[in-house]
């Protein structure tokens, strides 16, 4: 029988997941659901297979992957030190959106480490992902199944959009639970800090290992602030901590509430089509207007957020106005995407 078209979305079956494991086994490259972002799996043991990874993505190859495990008892093959509180909060928070960075066991390919001498683990909390792992029974290493640079993907259909007959099969796990990347923590050196905030917060943490961990940048964390730019050369290399990132081709704006509506008309006004993301200033119903409507619930927004901007992108507006967002630690991930989305907007997408 001739081989299947390549890049087609499955129904997550089981004989799809067994496929998909094969497809794995014999060095190829799937598109996979998790609860937050799909991810582009490879067999993290195989170079060549994690190599194309980074061909389908256009990402640089130093940047290094999540290695997603089927459950905690595999950490010891990838992990040469697991400090006592790595392990308590495996336990509370896995399978879930939570990715910790620990000294990498000598075995760990350099394509996944980026040549580091750590490694980032997970176990990711989506059924299928869960299913396909246990069949395939390693590590696979799996970055957002989107264009470097790009928004990440919370649909197949937004993998198949992003990276096409790249991938062998995209396996369909439905709409991703909660939408934005897992939360990474850096176990690597004596205080545990967070290089990438996720749903998982750092007062979460804190209630499991009694300390707060220290969290990149937060200083600048804040309703409309931009994130700086990405880490120094001391830190260790996150590709999502690039200043730009996560990014719409149309340019963005964030402003607060009391300016959202009126820098709308002043645009429309100039003639520009403006789109409009918003979770508490009301819909005036300007017909000049495109108006998105988000959750004033934190979770609820986060699950919209990369599906919501994929669309208003998608909509011929010239600007997307975003209302800023609220100031506290649980919305600090989402303002965090956000803000890096803020100044990746408008690029010229060949160069991302
Ligand atoms: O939720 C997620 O984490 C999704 C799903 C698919 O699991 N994955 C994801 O992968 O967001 P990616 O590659 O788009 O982002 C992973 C981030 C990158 O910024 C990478 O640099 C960082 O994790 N990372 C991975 N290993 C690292 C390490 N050893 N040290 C520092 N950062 C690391
Ligand atoms: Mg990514």
């Amino acid at each position: 029988a001739p081989a299947p078209a390549r890049g087609l979305i499955e129904p997550p079956t089981l004989t799809a997941i067994q496929r998909a494991a094969d497809l794995l086994r014999a060095g190829d490259i799937v598109g996979m659901p998790t609860e937050t972002v799909y991810g582009l799996g490879a067999d993290a043991l195989n170079p060549e297979a994690v190599a194309r990874i980074f061909a389908a993505k256009g990402r640089p190859a130093d940047h290094p992957l999540i290695v997603h495990l089927p459950d905690a008892s595999h950490m010891t093959r990838w992990a040469s030190s697991i400090p006592k509180e790595a392990i308590a909060l495996a336990r509370a928070f896995w399978p879930g959106p939570l990715t910790l960075i620990l000294k990498r066991e000598a075995g760990v390919p350099d394509e996944v480490t980026g040549g580091q001498d750590t490694v980032g683990l997970r176990v990711p909390s989506h059924s299928i992902a869960l299913a396909l792992l246990q069949v395939f029974d390693s590590g696979i290493a799996a970055p957002s199944a989107n264009r470097f640079g790009r928004i990440s993907p919370t649909t197949a259909a937004h993998v198949q959009e992003e990276l096409g007959d790249k991938v062998a099969m995209v396996l369909d796990g439905g709409a991703c639970a909660v939408g934005i990347e897992s939360t990474i923590l850096d176990f690597s050196r004596d205080t545990p800090e967070i290089l990438r905030p996720g749903a998982i917060t750092a007062d979460d943490i804190a209630r499991i290992i009694g300390r707060r961990p220290r969290v990149r940048g937060e200083a600048d964390a804040g309703s409309a602030a931009a994130p700086k730019a990405g880490p120094d050369e001391n830190t260790p290399r996150v590709s999502g901590a690039l200043a730009a990132h996560y990014a719409p081709a149309t340019p963005l704006k964030m402003l607060a509430a009391a300016q959202l509506v009126e820098e709308a008309a002043t645009l429309a006004g100039e003639g520009s089509r403006v789109a409009v993301l918003a979770h508490s200033v009301a819909d005036p119903h300007d017909a000049r207007f495109i108006w998105h409507a988000a959750s004033a619930d934190v979770a609820a927004y986060g699950h919209d957020l990369y599906a919501s901007l994929r669309e208003l992108d998608a909509s011929g507006a010239d600007f997307i106005l975003l209302e800023g967002l609220p100031a506290d630690d649980a919305w600090r991930a989402i303002a965090d995407r956000l803000g890096r989305a803020v100044v990746g907007s408008g690029a010229d997408q060949d160069e991302t």
